[in-house]
């Protein structure tokens, strides 16, 4: 049966990286799995990968830049599934600008998604979980798991917009979870640089515009992990599924670093 279960999951941006990553290994612990991104596509095709485990899944577009569609996504995922126990707010972007070359644009995209996205993604689902039944006796209705990143604890060069839409994820974790104790518990976890597509990107735009040798502004960040190599989707897996369970159930409001130490330096 697994540590989830009988529990329905539903995961934000879980076409690939970590939200994929997420979202196979709840199903393996046996949660009903809602695959849910803009590309909806990739979205069906991890849908697809988790089916052929014998676990049911389902795909679901989704852009979380409009708060309609994450209520109608969560009102979907309810039809289909028959409620929501787990919801992992993990759709997210990232572009990489000096504080000077940073635009208006660059900086509504980005709190788009990871802020404003995720505030009202944790809405809809909020709504959900407060009007259901406990998921067991004497268990919180639901439980809202955001991605922020230790670039939300401390300010980065060529990332400032991205930190700043990390810290409010961190912030709505903690005034949320304050909010709505007892009924649903709300926490964050803060990857440190994981080896995604969206770390692809953070390499290429930051060695084009610095000059540098591609792979390299990865590889600096790798060299400093104390742990003593890169991060991959699955490390951020047994923290979800810790936190999807009944093993969490009296912790709210943290956002917890998995970042092989990064931080601490
Ligand atoms: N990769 C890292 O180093 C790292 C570090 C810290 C935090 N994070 C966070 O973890 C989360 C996942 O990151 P990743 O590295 O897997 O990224 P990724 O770019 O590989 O995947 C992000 C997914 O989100 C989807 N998405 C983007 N905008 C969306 C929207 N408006 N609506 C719905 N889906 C949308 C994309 O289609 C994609 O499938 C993000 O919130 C990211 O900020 C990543």
């Amino acid at each position: 049966m697994g540590r989830l279960g009988g529990t329905v999951v539903l995961v934000t941006g879980a076409a690939r990286g970590i939200g994929a990553a997420i979202a196979m290994r709840v199903a393996k612990e046996g949660a009903s799995v809602a695959v849910a991104d803009l590309d909806v596509a990739g979205a069906l095709a991890v849908a697809d990968r988790i089916r052929s485990h014998a676990v049911e899944a389902d795909g679901f577009a989704v852009d979380v830049r409009e708060p309609e569609q994450s209520a109608a996504l969560v009102e979907r995922v309810v039809s289909r599934f028959g409620r929501l126990d787990v919801m992992v707010n993990n759709a997210g972007v990232i572009r990489v600008r000096t504080v000077l070359d940073t635009t208006p644009d660059d900086w509504d995209f980005i709190q788009s998604v990871n802020a404003r996205g995720l505030f009202f993604a944790q809405q809809a689902g909020a709504r959900q979980m407060l009007g259901q039944a406990p998921t067991g006796e004497g268990r919180p209705c639901g439980k809202i798991i955001n991605l922020a990143s230790i670039a939300g604890r401390v300010g980065r060069p060529m990332l400032s917009a991205y930190c700043a839409s990390k810290a409010t994820a961190i912030s709505v974790t903690q005034a949320a979870a304050a909010e709505l104790a007892p009924k649903v518990t709300v926490n964050a976890i803060c990857p440190g640089p994981v080896d995604t597509e969206m770390w692809k990107q953070i390499d290429r735009e930051w060695a084009e515009q610095k000059g540098r040798p591609l792979g390299s502004v990865w590889q600096e960040r790798v060299d400093a992990i104390p742990m003593k190599r890169a991060e991959t989707p699955e490390d951020l897996t047994g923290i979800a599924v810790f936190l999807a369970s009944a093993d969490s159930d009296f912790i709210t409001g943290q956002s917890f670093h998995v970042d092989g130490g990064l931080m601490m330096m």
